[in-house]
């Protein structure tokens, strides 16, 4: 195949963002979108073939793999479904909201049983600066590697109801930095350490949820990590990473439209950084959907495997754990097998 055909199942915030990638992609055909809302799809894309379920889009025979944009509560259902009728899956993160490893882990088993792939949609990692970043991590020997530090701050709270659906802050937002922190370092976490609590908006707590949250990770080598995430930094979409060790130090600063900074006499200004994910990741989001059509097509394993999607969920529960608990959590870092 030279085209990878593709249905898209959601198409809400974040499908959004894709379906519009996907049109620029060469290597893609676009051949459907599923949303439970038809008249918002029909509407917003007239030339494509829309369909109101999953199922009718699956029934598709020409179509080789799906993106799963859905909400969160939605994923593990239609990854099962997607693999038995065929398709390989592209799954936006988290791949569940699921506190049971064993039920993910026996989903993944059961799509490599009907032998199709599935890619989590942890895009951070093709972002331009924190991919650059881990090339030169690689050129380090594990052991100089010392302290990753990543401060990811949402511009503002997200409505109840989307958070009821795609999980609280850190199923859906220190998810992203998990994955990262494990990432750049290259090698598992084996102790979390969280402290949160609700200093922006105390109504969270009618739904069990945190908006400002500070963890400290411990490496299986003995290194650390640590995260700060908010909610609400009135500044914009505040995503920094810097990698610290025997060589020195590697950091990726927030971008903006304008990386100029102006001095004058009394003081020194440079342009707020990018207000929202979608502009921060743009090339990001594009440069995950290009890796995973090539893969399919070049008959080749995608980046982003089910297996790290699990090792984060690991650290996600545990961090639940260490929230409720105040005490640091050990996890489990054997990698599963699938
Ligand atoms: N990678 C990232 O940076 C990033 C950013 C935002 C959201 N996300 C993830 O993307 C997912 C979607 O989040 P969102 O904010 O776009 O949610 P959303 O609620 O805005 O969109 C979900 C869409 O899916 C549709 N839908 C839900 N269930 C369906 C079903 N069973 N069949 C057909 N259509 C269905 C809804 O009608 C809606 O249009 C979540 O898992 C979230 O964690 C990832």
């Amino acid at each position: 195949m030279d085209k990878l055909k593709l249905g898209v199942i959601g198409a809400g915030r974040v499908g959004q963002i894709h379906i519009e990638n996907i049109f620029t992609i060469p290597t893609i055909e676009l051949v459907g979108i599923a949303d439970a809302n038809i008249a918002m799809i029909q509407e917003k894309y007239p030339t494509v073939k829309c369909y109101k379920t999953a199922d009718e889009l699956l029934a598709v025979e020409d179509i080789a793999a799906v993106c799963i944009f859905t909400s969160t509560d939605t994923h593990e259902e239609l990854c099962l479904k997607a693999a038995r009728a065929g398709k390989h899956i592209f799954c936006e993160k988290p791949l569940s909201m699921s506190l049971d490893e064993v039920k993910n882990i026996q989903i993944l088993k059961e799509i490599k049983a009907q032998r199709v792939q599935i890619q989590i949609g942890f895009n951070r990692r093709f972002d331009t600066q924190f991919s650059e970043i881990k090339a030169k991590a690689i050129e380090q020997l594990p052991e100089n590697l010392q302290v990753v530090k990543i401060t990811s701050r949402d511009p503002d709270l997200l409505p109840h109801a989307l958070i009821k659906r795609i999980g609280g802050l850190i199923f859906d937002f220190t998810m992203h930095d998990f994955d990262m922190a494990r990432f750049i370092m290259g090698k598992n976490i084996q102790e979390v350490f969280v402290k949160g609590d609700t200093l922006i908006d105390p109504t969270l707590r009618e739904i069990d949820d945190i908006d400002t949250l500070i963890a400290v990770l411990t490496f299986e080598d003995g290194s650390f990590g640590i995260i700060d995430n908010s909610r609400k930094a009135v500044y914009g979409y505040d995503q920094r990473l810097e990698l610290f060790g025997s060589f020195g130090m590697f950091k990726a600063e927030n971008i903006s439209d304008s990386m100029v900074e102006a001095y004058s006499e009394l003081d020194m200004t440079r342009k707020n950084p990018y207000p929202n994910f979608a502009q921060r990741y743009r090339q990001a989001y594009h440069a995950e959907l290009v890796e995973f059509a090539d893969s399919l097509i070049e008959g080749r394993e995608v980046p982003v495997s089910g297996i790290d999607a699990i090792m984060a969920q690991r650290v996600a529960i545990a961090a639940e754990e260490s929230l409720k608990t105040g005490k640091p959590i050990k996890i489990n870092t054997e990698v599963p097998l699938i």
